[in-house]
Parts: C-alpha cells; structure tokens; sequence
C-alpha cells in the first residue's frame, strides 16, 4: 500500500500574513487521515509556518535548493539551512525552474544528490512540453528525463524520493491532462524505476500528478491505480479548494 500525498505548490505567492492566515485556516480542517498534507510557504515564511503547523500533521516543504552545501553562492539556500529549520522536504525540478532559471537535467542531479546526500527528501517532478505530446514522444522525453537525472541514485536513498509527474501544457492552465493520459505515463514512469531500480522500489515510489488539478477533477484523477495524489498549484492557494482536493481520495 502506497502513501498517498496532497502537496500545495504555493509558488511565489502569500506574503508574511498571507500565509499565516492560510496556515491557520488550514489547521481547523479535518482531513481524510489517509492523506498525508504538505504545503510549501516561500523561504521568507518557513520557519514561521514550521513554528505555525508544529501542533499540526501538515509537512512544510521548500520550493527550491542550492546544489552545493556551502559556501559563496549569493542568495540561494541550502540543504543543511533547511534541515536546520525543520524542513525535512524540497521540490526538485519544477518545470517553471527548468523554463526561467535554465535548470538543465545535469544541474537536477546535483541537486538531487546534493539533498539526498544531506538527507532531504525530495519531489521530483518532470514531465513534457506540449510540442512533445503533438509529436507523440512524451514518453520518450519523460524517460530521458528520469534517465538524465535520477540514474545514479543510491537505492537506499529511493525511499525519500516521491516523483511528480507534471506535463508542462498542464501547468496554469486549466487543462488537466484525461485521467487516462494520467494513468498511461504512471505506468510508464513506475515501469522506468522497476527496469532501473528494481520492483521493490517501483511497487512503493510514490507517483503524483500535477497540472491543473481541482475540486472537480481530483476525485477521477486520484482514482487511477497508479497515481498517488497530486501536486497542487493554483488551487492549493484557496483553503476550501485545496481542502475538498484532498478529501477527494
Ligand atoms: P497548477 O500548478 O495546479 O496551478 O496547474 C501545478 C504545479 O505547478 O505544481
């Protein structure tokens, strides 16, 4: 039996006020207790939602990471500051990094590596462009992707590792990708980590979609066999939507 995860994807929104609004919104509701929850404030508002959800089952997680440990790299953020904090969790790979901020796959195995090295854990997300799909490649570019940069991973280290699977056309959009074409590349990504890493860890890595997921899509969504929740933009930004998204397991 997998975990299944709802992860708000809460970008470069909410202010210091905002987001303790939103936190403290969030703890009065009762979530389905089969889900685990997690959300990701920007760095200025960590460790103030560390300090907020600390009485609360709701994981902080951060958006982003440096791919050394230390030392002069002006303006980025380590692993070991996260740990330090109380963030036990990073997004790797988000597509909107790949897209502005020129993060190639060599530069996401860095920083994978570095992370889990440092023991953090990780969601990696990876998916394809919309010129991909037309072209009919999505799985051949989704493959290279997880070959590029999740190869030389420790098998040990698989169990800190949940995949988000985001096709780029999805993101912001309003078009989520048919539960089918969800369903399909799972599948395909679950095979990838069994040929590569084994079924013992292929039957456990946890899957997420992310694209466009909303109250009225999530419950179809979440209802494939091999996606085990989702990664939540938009959505995750409004305390009701992201609320009944996660009570639609
Ligand atoms: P969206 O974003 O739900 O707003 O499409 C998902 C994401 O970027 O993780």
């Amino acid at each position: 039996m997998r975990n299944k995860i709802v992860a708000g994807n809460w970008k470069m929104n909410n202010d210091f006020f905002e987001t303790k609004t939103l936190l403290y919104e969030l703890k009065k509701h009762e979530f389905n207790n089969s889900v685990t929850v997690m959300v990701s404030p920007s760095f200025t508002n960590l460790q103030q939602s560390v300090e907020i959800l600390s009485d609360s089952k709701i994981e902080v997680i951060a958006q982003n990471v440096n791919e050394s440990e230390k030392g002069a790299f002006t303006g980025e953020i380590s692993p070991l500051m996260l740990k330090s904090i109380g963030v036990s969790r990073v997004i790797v790979g988000h597509s909107e990094r790949r897209e502005y901020y020129n993060e190639t796959d060599k530069l996401l195995n860095k920083k994978i590596k570095n992370a889990l090295g440092n023991n953090l854990k990780i969601i990696f997300c990876f998916g394809e462009k919309i010129i991909d799909r037309k072209n009919k490649k999505e799985f051949e570019i989704v493959n290279n992707q997880l070959s590029k940069t999740l190869l030389d991973v420790n098998k040990t280290d698989w169990k800190n590792i949940i995949l988000a699977y985001e096709p780029v056309w999805a993101i912001g959009t309003g078009e989520n990708a048919t539960p089918e074409q969800v369903q399909e590349m799972h599948l395909n990504v679950r095979n990838w980590v069994k040929i590569n890493y084994g079924s013992k860890i292929s039957d456990i890595v946890p899957i997420l979609y992310g694209g466009s997921v909303k109250p009225n899509n999530s419950h179809e969504i979440f209802s494939q066999p091999d996606v085990d929740g989702g990664l939540i933009g938009g959505a995750s930004l409004y305390c009701d939507d992201f609320i009944e998204i996660i009570n639609s397991f």
